[in-house]
Formats: C-alpha cells, sequence, structure tokens
C-alpha cells in the first residue's frame, strides 16, 4: 500500500474511515535536515511507545492531540488533521541551533522559555520564521500563531514537570500541530514527543538521553531511547 505522505522518520496511510489515518513510525533516524542518515532497529517502536504516552500523559492534562488508538508496536490511528506547516519550538535551556546562531554556551538556563517558530519545508531546512511570516506566507494567521505559542507553552509546563518525575530536565522540543476537520476546526497536537523531537538530560549524571547522541556520534542512542520509555513508562502508570 502507498503512503499517503512519507517524511523522514514516519509515513501516513489511508484507512477505510476518511476521517482516520494510520502513523507508522520508521526506524530511520536522520539529523541536519537529512544530510546525516542511520537506521537504528527499534528505533520506531520506541518512538511510538513513547509518543503514547506522552499524549495520553497531555490529554489527561486537558492538551488535545490528534491520537485515537494503538494499532500495534509501530502504528497509531490518529485522526486525519490538516497539519499546520509551522514546527513550533520551545527551549527552556540553550543548546542545539540556538547556541550555534547565538553564541550562547550550551546549558545556559533561560529566565523563561523562548518560544521560535519555523517554516516546514524540508527543501528549505526548515528555517525560522515569525508571525509576520506566517501570516504573509499563509500558514497560520496572527490569532493562530497566539494560540499556537500559548498552546506550545502549556505543553512545556506540563512536560517539564512530567519529565523532571522521570529525572529528565527538558532542554527544548518540537511540536507540530493539526487543524481538524470537523465543523468546528480546533487545532490539536500532532505528529510526535519522542527523544528524536526532545532534548532531555539525564538530572543526576546530565547524560544526553536523546537525538542529540546520533547527531554527535555519542554512541548508545538506542540505550537512551530505552531508558527514556522505562522512565515514561514507570511515570505514568
Ligand atoms: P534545534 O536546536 O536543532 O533547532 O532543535 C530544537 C529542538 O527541535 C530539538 O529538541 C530537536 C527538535 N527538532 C526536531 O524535532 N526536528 C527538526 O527538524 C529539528 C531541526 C529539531
Amino acid at each position: 500500500m502507498e503512503p499517503l505522505y512519507e517524511g523522514k522518520a514516519k509515513r501516513l496511510f489511508t484507512t477505510d474511515d476518511p476521517n482516520v489515518l494510520r502513523m507508522e513510525y520508521k526506524d530511520e533516524a536522520t539529523a541536519f535536515n537529512a544530510e546525516k542518515k542511520a537506521e537504528f532497529e527499534n528505533k520506531g517502536r520506541l518512538n511510538t511507545a513513547i509518543t503514547l504516552a506522552m499524549y495520553r500523559m497531555l490529554e489527561t492534562k486537558g492538551v488535545e492531540t490528534h491520537l485515537l488508538d494503538q494499532i500495534d508496536e509501530i502504528n497509531l490511528l490518529v485522526k486525519n488533521v490538516d497539519i499546520l506547516m509551522v514546527e513550533v519550538i520551545v527551549r527552556n535551556i540553550a543548546a542545539g541551533s540556538f547556541s550555534k546562531r547565538m553564541g550562547v554556551e550550551e546549558g545556559t538556563v533561560f529566565n523563561s522559555p523562548i518560544v521560535e517558530f519555523s517554516y516546514k519545508s524540508d527543501e528549505l531546512g526548515d528555517p525560522l520564521i515569525n508571525d509576520d511570516y506566517a501570516r504573509e506566507m499563509g500558514l497560520a494567521t496572527p490569532d493562530e500563531c497566539a494560540e499556537l505559542k500559548k498552546k506550545a507553552l502549556i505543553v512545556n509546563d506540563v512536560m517539564i514537570d512530567f519529565f523532571k518525575r522521570c529525572g529528565l530536565k527538558l532542554v527544548d522540543f518540537k511540536i507540530e500541530f493539526g487543524r481538524t476537520k470537523d465543523a468546528d476546526a480546533k487545532i490539536v497536537l500532532a505528529d510526535e514527543i519522542s527523544p528524536d523531537t526532545c532534548r532531555l538530560w539525564d538530572i543526576e549524571t546530565g547524560k544526553k538521553m536523546d537525538k542529540d547522541r546520533f547527531r554527535q556520534d555519542l554512541g548508545g542512542v538506542m540505550g537512551a531511547y530505552e531508558e527514556v520509555l522505562k522512565r515514561v513508562e514507570s511515570a505514568t502508570s
């Protein structure tokens, strides 16, 4: 069966119900806009399980997501939403592209979170944008940008607390949103929440427990993801 959409880490398939899609998590990992690529056995399974647990946890805190159900170890059923082409990044601690762009040392703690928008375009390398770009490019209205920012900060508050219970510091993360296709179109969380899309540092040791292990060739990538899943599952059970 041909996917409806294939991204770097997931595939989307139609189902018998036009309102429902199947989202399959792949074992492939990419970094630096796919300049660097590798396959990790079990990554799909681990990211499916982590996303599922995170979405369920967020739903209990009133954050709506596109999740409907789990099918198997690497497939989730999700609402067929229109994905907004704006990626929302929240940063609590300087790292990654922020440190590089701004010359700020990794690990510098921000007084308040920084929210960033980028244009979801592999071709352009997900460039940093602001509300005015989003409006003029027809990606999101000013009201929607305000809503994305507000929702992302709520997700940040909930996840900081949750990961603290897992012994993990939430350094930063990227989330995506979709518009539901019902009459009362709502903006809900979509895509994934995993060590591919969050930077997580062990509170005790400072060890990186996320995709930076792959980006920076630190080794033990799947071992770190397994450990994150173990902690997430024990904090949600
Ligand atoms: P950055 O520091 O490379 O901009 O990344 C910020 C956060 O966003 C980090 O937790 C990793 C995540 N991220 C993605 O999920 N997808 C991407 O394509 C990029 C560039 C970052």
